[in-house]
């Protein structure tokens, strides 16, 4: 009888302990398989895609034209865990590759990005470039 209490809190303790990174590690891990309920999405969004500030007027700009070859957008945001990472290259590097993903996307035959979409997404990566 008094027993019971104080087993029960001891697997209490090491329950907390054990399952809380264990489902994190899960819900991550459905997310990035499957993508289950948005929520999940939402939380596990933070965890995997570190590209900054994709859910601004450039950012968006630059997941959605970038992100049509890489990675697929979900929901309706466009926020994608495909597109490169802006951190990855200097400017110099980042004009690059650019102008050679604009060529890959009239081979593809995309729609050409605008200027406004291209001064959109160099502003996006001369904000977060390596320097
Ligand atoms: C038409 C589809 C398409 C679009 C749109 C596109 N890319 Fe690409 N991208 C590719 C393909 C295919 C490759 C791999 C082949 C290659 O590197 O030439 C690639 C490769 C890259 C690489 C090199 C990958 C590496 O690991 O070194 C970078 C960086 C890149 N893209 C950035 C961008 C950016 C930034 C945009 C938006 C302006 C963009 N891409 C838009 C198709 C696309």
């Amino acid at each position: 009888m008094f027993g019971k209490g104080k087993g029960r809190e001891g697997m209490r303790t090491v329950d907390g302990r054990i399952t809380k990174p264990l489902s994190r590690l899960a819900g991550c891990l459905q997310c990035a398989m499957g993508l289950m309920a948005i929520g999940w999405i939402g939380g596990c969004g933070a965890v995997l895609t570190e590209i900054p500030e994709l859910d601004t007027a450039d950012g968006r700009v630059f997941a959605q034209r970038c992100g049509a070859c890489h990675g697929k957008p979900f929901g309706s945001h466009g926020i994608t865990h495909g597109v490169p990472d802006p951190r990855f290259r200097t400017m110099v590097e980042w004009q690059e590759e650019l102008t050679r993903m604009e060529s890959l996307m009239r081979e593809k035959g995309l729609q050409p990005l605008t200027d406004h979409e291209r001064e959109a997404i160099t502003r996006y990566l001369h904000r977060h470039a390596k320097s």
